[in-house]
Parts: structure tokens; C-alpha cells; sequence
């Protein structure tokens, strides 16, 4: 049983706390290699933001959760080098298992060092998804991990994580789910979804330079969840932005993305000053990160050294991260 306080993690129970009152959010980042590691520590640590580390099912499929549990601890400390280096104060990482799936998976997890995990019972029926995330709930706090569990059904289209149709949450489940399961926060259902494309274009409007407008999130269900249960830390996932410029950088360089659409950074800001405490980005990176390896196999075709297309990706990453806490989440300056 690996102590994740001992190898210098912290669960996300304060983080929560103090995103609520102070008006921002956690930024929750996936990994899965190194060079996005690398971004996501330099970027919080050097905008002096928490964060949190996330390993999703597919990431350990591809990379091996026990390879990701020691990079995460190499992170923590690579970011105290780094910070007595740069004369800055240490950052606050929590290590998070991103769409947990089983009992069995978050035990796993818990007893390799995890300090939060996902119990994301969200396709079960009600009663399943309660008893379920209880049991996760009623092991993780004897080890003072958090846990996070999900209602409502968000659409997507990624490895791991399907669904053929969104379902938004009920505010009226909400009371019933929590007080009964105990759960240290909640994921909900507002109209995000995982992915490059979170909407088909006939549900989007298009601007004057033929750009797809989305359909506002269901910012009135955030506002009746936060009455039912005030004070209480609220999850987004699929909350890319899908920026028109990574696009471009692939298409540009050979890639075929059609009809992509995230969620606009305003709305983002806009909940992030809100209840909710934990905003979730990943397609954002790897549109980076693709854009630019693209970029530099298009420019240099002689190139055959990975760190020379991983290195400018991994600077994209980390510029883009930083942008992401300061003018998104929030969560720049509150390490
Ligand atoms: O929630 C989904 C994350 O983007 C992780 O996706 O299972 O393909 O790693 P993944
Ligand atoms: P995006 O696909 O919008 O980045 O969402 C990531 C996510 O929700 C991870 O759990
Ligand atoms: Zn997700």
C-alpha cells in the first residue's frame, strides 16, 4: 500500500474548498508520455496554479499505470527542483484516475499511491451508480482518498469513454446521490462532451466568417444543481476549447479535421466562478501537440530525432496550459 501523502501528493479536498470560495478552478489534466507531464508541471508550477494529474483508462492501456504512478511521483519531484530553482513556492499535485469503470480498478489505484479517483458509474442505472460509487467511496476515505462520481451522461465519441447520446444530470437526483454515497464531488451533465467535435454542426449557428457557434452550456441546471447542494464542488468534463488555430496548424500541415467545436472559453470562465471546482481539458493538448508535430515534419521532412518535433510540442503544451490557468480557469497565483 503506497501512501500518496508520503510521496508528496494531496488529495483534492482542500483544493475544492479553497476554488470555491476564492471563484476559480482546479485545472485536471491527462498524461499520458512525459513530454505532456513536463508541460503541465512547468506551466502550473511557473503560473503558481494546483493541479491535477489525470490517468485515464486509455492512458493505461497505453502507457501502464505503474509507469504513469512513478512519473507522477518523478513529477512532484522534478517540481520542487524546479521550484527551488526558480525561487518559487511549491504546487499543490493531486494524482486522479480519470473514468474509473470498476470497484476493483479504484482499489487499484488507491492501494498504488492514486490520492483521488473517478468512479464514473454514470451508464449504470441510478440505484447501481449509487451503490456503486458508495462502496468506492466507503474504501477511498479510509485512506483519505477523494472520490469523485458522476450523474447524468455527457456524449462522446473517445476510446474509453462512449456514448452514443448526452443525457443532462437531474438537479432533482442530486441530494438523494450525494448525501447517500458520500462522494467528495460530483460530475454533471451540462452539455459538454468529450473530443474535438462536442457538437454537429446543424445544432451550432454559424458567425459571419462561417465559424460554428455552439449552443450555450445549461448554465440554469449548473444554478439549480449549486441550490440543492450549496457549497459543494461541481466537476466539468470535456471542456476543450478546440481552439480554431490548433486546427488550422493540422489541416495545414496534412491533417483532415472536419467540423470541429469545443466549448467556448468565456462559458468556461463563466463556470469556473461558480460551483465548479474541477474543469477537465485534454483534446486541447493533443490538438497542440499534433499541430506542431505536424508543423515541424511539414518544415524540416530530414527530421528523425523525436526530441526535435516532441520539444516544440512540449513548448506548445506548456503555453498552453499557462493560458488555460490564467485567463480560463482562474487558478494562476493560488498554489
Ligand atoms: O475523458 C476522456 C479523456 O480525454 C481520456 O481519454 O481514454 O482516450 O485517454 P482516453
Ligand atoms: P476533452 O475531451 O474536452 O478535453 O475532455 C477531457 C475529459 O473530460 C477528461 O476526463
Ligand atoms: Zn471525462
Amino acid at each position: 500500500m503506497a501512501d500518496y501523502k508520503e510521496l508528496g501528493l494531496v488529495n483534492t479536498r482542500n483544493m475544492f474548498k479553497k476554488a470555491m470560495k476564492g471563484g476559480y478552478a482546479i485545472p485536471a489534466y491527462n498524461f499520458n508520455n512525459m513530454e505532456q507531464l513536463q508541460a503541465i508541471i512547468t506551466a502550473c508550477l511557473e503560473t503558481q496554479s494546483p493541479v491535477i494529474l489525470q490517468v485515464s483508462s486509455g492512458a493505461r492501456k497505453y502507457a501502464n499505470q505503474t509507469l504513469l504512478r512513478y512519473m507522477a511521483e518523478g513529477a512532484v519531484e522534478m517540481m520542487k527542483e524546479m521550484a527551488k530553482e526558480k525561487k518559487l513556492k511549491e504546487i499543490p499535485i493531486a494524482l486522479h484516475l480519470d473514468h474509473g469503470d470498476t470497484f476493483e480498478l479504484c482499489k487499484s489505484c488507491i492501494e498504488s499511491g492514486f490520492s483521488s479517483v473517478m468512479i464514473d458509474g454514470s451508464h449504470h442505472s441510478y440505484e447501481e451508480n449509487v451503490a456503486l460509487t458508495k462502496k468506492v467511496v466507503e474504501f477511498a476515505h479510509k485512506y483519505d482518498v477523494t472520490v469523485e462520481g458522476e450523474l447524468g451522461v455527457l456524449a462522446g465519441i473517445e476510446d474509453d469513454v462512449k456514448a452514443e447520446k448526452s443525457t443532462y444530470t437531474k438537479p432533482e437526483e442530486v441530494i438523494d446521490f450525494v448525501s447517500r454515497t458520500s462522494v467528495d464531488s460530483l460530475a454533471i451533465s451540462i452539455g459538454t462532451s468529450h473530443g474535438a467535435n462536442k457538437f454537429k454542426p446543424e445544432q451550432c449557428a454559424r458567425n459571419k466568417d462561417g465559424i460554428l457557434i455552439p449552443p450555450e452550456l445549461r448554465f440554469d441546471i449548473l444554478e439549480e444543481i449549486e441550490k440543492k447542494l450549496p457549497g459543494f464542488p461541481i466537476v466539468l468534463h470535456g471542456s476543450s476549447s478546440v481552439p480554431i488555430e490548433a486546427v488550422k496548424m493540422i489541416n495545414e500541415n496534412g491533417g483532415k479535421l472536419k467540423d470541429t467545436i469545443g466549448i467556448p472559453e468565456d462559458q468556461l470562465r463563466k463556470a469556473a466562478k461558480s460551483a465548479v471546482c474541477k474543469i477537465n481539458i485534454d483534446s486541447d493538448g493533443r490538438l497542440w501537440m499534433t499541430g506542431t508535430v505536424r508543423k515541424v515534419f511539414v518544415e524540416k521532412p530530414a527530421e528523425f530525432d523525436p526530441r526535435k518535433y516532441l520539444g516544440p510540442a512540449r513548448e506548445s503544451l506548456t503555453e498552453m496550459y499557462k493560458l488555460k490557468n490564467e485567463h480560463v480557469l482562474g487558478s494562476a497565483g493560488k498554489a
